[in-house]
């Protein structure tokens, strides 16, 4: 069998399983295939944005693109690509929040964090590179029309944006004054964290050629699961020990979250029933219904003990 054949009947065995941990290693796989040796970067920038980008992540927002997307045949290839983009744009967001001038944290993925390891300069670089790389990836898509494309760059930019991402990262480290209600908390929430989810089901969806009707399905469920993952993550935050949650624990102490306007218990009452909303959402999705549930489930199994 030449290689072009290996590779095909190796996709076509991907489109096929649902098996997770063989997801996630072709995550893994397509993400170091991205910053391998070939490319011209400078070589401390390049070892920077692998240090951030390869070290061990749950991989959930290039998961969950793949399992909306649903991909059989060539598109599985095109799933994986753009699972990177949604990791590439996430890590850029982690390098950021890690600086000194923002959570000023030490760990990150279960190593130093990138301005740590690599100075701050290059910590900024690396992030920036890898942020309009993201948008290549898109662009580029092989066998992907130009309409599907564009739509696909349109929901990462907005979803990134001052609208979005950035939005919320201003909000949290210079606007907490005006966090006074518990509304103003969750819109915080989803912004910095809950709208990349929905951008990257969206995505998913979008490359699945869904209807309309359940990428709106899509876009709930997202948005629930989200608000659900910053509201753990806010729980987490509270661990005693770094080695445990593989980051800075207790960074956001001084910070209004959930957690700190209404104490864990009731925390974890809010994580749990936007996971309800999320389980009933998926059902009309049309997305691959049975990993997903397992990955929420293996995910927030920590929600009920933490
Ligand atoms: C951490 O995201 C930042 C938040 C939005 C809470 P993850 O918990 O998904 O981090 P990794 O990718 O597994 O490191
Ligand atoms: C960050 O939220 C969300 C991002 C956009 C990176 P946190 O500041 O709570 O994330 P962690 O806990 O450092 O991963
Ligand atoms: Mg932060
Ligand atoms: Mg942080
Ligand atoms: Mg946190």
């Amino acid at each position: 069998m030449n290689s072009v054949n290996s590779l095909n009947s190796h996709l076509r065995d991907l489109s096929d399983m649902a098996d997770l941990a063989a997801i996630r290693q072709s995550v893994e796989d397509n993400l170091s295939a991205m910053l391998d040796d070939s490319t011209s970067a400078p070589r401390n920038l390049l070892n920077a944005m692998r240090h951030a980008l390869l070290a061990p992540s749950k991989r959930i927002r290039p998961l969950m693109v793949y399992l909306v997307a649903k991909p059989a045949g060539s598109l599985v290839e095109a799933a994986l690509r753009v699972g990177s983009a949604v990791e590439m744009v996430h890590t850029a967001s982690l390098i950021l929040d890690d600086l000194p001038c923002m959570d000023d944290a030490q760990m990150r993925r279960r190593k130093p964090t990138t301005h740590m390891a690599f100075g701050e300069s290059t910590a900024i670089l690396g992030a920036i590179a890898m942020l309009s790389r993201a948008f290549g990836i898109l662009a580029e898509l092989e066998g992907i029309g130009g309409d599907i494309r564009t739509r696909l760059a349109a929901i990462l930019s907005e979803a990134v944006g001052w609208n979005g991402l950035v939005a919320g990262q201003e909000l949290d480290i210079n606007g907490q004054a005006e966090l006074l209600e518990p509304a103003a908390v969750e819109n915080l929430i989803w912004l910095k964290t809950g709208i990349l989810f929905v951008a990257a089901a969206e995505m998913g969806a979008v490359l699945r050629g869904a209807t309309e009707y359940q990428v709106a399905a899509v876009r709930r469920y997202a948005t629930h699961f989200g608000l659900a993952f910053q509201t753990l993550d806010d729980i987490l935050d509270g661990s005693t020990n770094p080695d445990d949650i593989g980051k800075d624990v207790k960074k956001d102490e001084c910070k209004t979250t959930l957690v700190s306007l209404f104490g864990i218990s009731k925390a974890r009452q809010t994580c749990q029933h936007h996971l309800a909303i999320a389980d009933a959402a998926l059902l009309e999705t049309g997305a691959m219904i049975e990993p997903l549930k397992v990955l929420a489930e293996r995910l927030f199994a920590k929600a009920r003990t933490a």
